[in-house]
């Protein structure tokens, strides 16, 4: 059987961004690896202000990688108390793939410090360096090289772009109040989730939230709820609407999805929910109305407008706000969505026009239905209609 190839990419993840993933990525079609894990560092004895506590480091990595193929977080490093040395780090994932090879990516100028690492020799014998060059000049040509080959280190060379994004760039712009471009979005509405690198909190109290939202949806629809409140919040701000309702509407709004449809069911007739069959029978829309009662109960939402916005994400209504239309357009139209046809028009409208968005997106949900020989939902026809008339007045 051929040997595995891991790949390890260790730092703090302060926070992770968009470049650590291309070099990853990179790195995995190069050295034609079968993974990559990423390996937050646990928390220093001394930590210091501007380093985020090893949890939320980790979260946020495994936020940015987890729908990306052959990109993996891993826990080693953080379960581990005190001072940690890459040989032991090493020494533990060869006893945990002993079929494997290992890969540790390296920047160039750790590479000159190879040396002084805790027992060299033995992390030699432990790994290749997949050394990742942030200059033009040809490694090799570094004195370093030739003493470190000579010490039986294996190094291989990674022809990747220019770094040009750093960590500490990215925490000075957030602090500054600003949304640093090369960072995931889910990432970026964890920082604000959690309020960290100096962002103010929002929603506000969202952080008791996210442990049981985190425990009650799936990774996957876990970073869609991420997009789709930062969507909300970014459509909230382009409309003047509350960006804070938005966004707690949009990290809400599928609360009830991930469960089945009969504890939905149960759910429904619990709360004396008034639906039609149709939709009681439909875990596509069933969970709008039963997630915005969740919402209310375990989740503890009392405003009204962001429970009416949630209720109505799977349907939309005749009579429906601004917020409203933000939560059911950010649903549709979030950056991971996969490509639809009218994907692209939704999104461009929403830009420029709550209500043609609308109208062209529940148009876009009856003709696809209807080719696929199914009977839409009378709810949809109604609400193009109401908006057909708002438009003519
Ligand atoms: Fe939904
Ligand atoms: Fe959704």
């Amino acid at each position: 059987m051929a040997r595995e190839r891991i790949g390890i990419m260790g730092g703090s993840f302060n926070p992770v961004h968009e470049r650590h993933i291309e070099m990853a990525r990179g790195a995995l079609e190069e050295l034609k690896l079968d993974r990559i894990l990423f390996m937050p560092t646990g928390n220093p004895p001394h930590k210091h202000d501007e380093l985020a506590d090893a949890e939320h480091r980790y979260e946020m990595t495994r936020l940015a990688v987890l729908d990306k193929p052959g990109l993996f977080t891993s826990r080693l490093e953080l379960e581990r108390e005190g001072v940690i040395y890459t040989v032991d780090t090493l020494t533990l994932l060869r006893k945990q793939h002993p079929n494997a090879d290992l890969f540790f990516l390296i920047g160039e100028d750790t590479m000159a410090d190879l040396l002084n690492w805790r027992k060299p020799d033995k992390v030699f014998t432990l790994c290749t360096f997949a050394v990742c060059c942030r200059s033009t000049s040809e490694p090799r040509t570094n004195p370093v090289y030739r003493q470190l080959v000579l010490r039986g280190a294996h190094l291989v060379f990674l022809t990747l772009p220019p770094d040009n994004v750093s960590s500490t760039e990215i925490r000075v712009s957030l602090a500054a109040g600003k949304e640093p471009e090369h960072l995931p979005p889910q990432v970026m509405e964890y920082i604000r989730i959690m309020g960290l690198y100096h962002v103010p909190q929002s929603p506000v109290g969202a952080d008791q939230l996210y442990p049981k939202l985190r425990q009650a949806l799936s990774e996957k629809r876990l970073v869609h709820s991420l997009l789709v409140a930062d969507t909300a919040r970014k459509l909230a701000l382009r409309y003047h609407e509350d960006p804070e309702r938005a966004e707690l509407a949009g990290l809400l709004h599928d609360c009830a999805k991930c469960m089945p449809l009969t504890v939905q069911q149960a759910i429904a007739q619990k709360q004396r929910l008034l639906l039609d069959k149709e939709i009681v029978q439909s875990e596509n829309l069933l969970h709008g109305y039963v997630g915005a009662a969740v919402a209310e109960e375990s989740y503890g939402v009392t405003d009204p407008n962001v429970l009416a916005a949630i209720r109505c994400h799977t349907t939309g209504k005749v009579g429906m706000l601004p917020l409203d239309m933000i939560l059911f357009l950010a649903d549709k139209i979030e950056p991971s969505r996969r490509s639809y046809p009218a994907l692209e028009e939704v999104r461009r409208l929403a830009e420029e026009n709550l209500i043609d968005a609308m109208r062209y997106s529940l148009l876009s949900t009856l003709d696809y239905v209807r080719k696929q020989n199914r009977t839409p939902h009378p709810t949809t026809q109604r609400v193009v209609d109401w908006l057909n008339r708002l438009q003519n007045k």
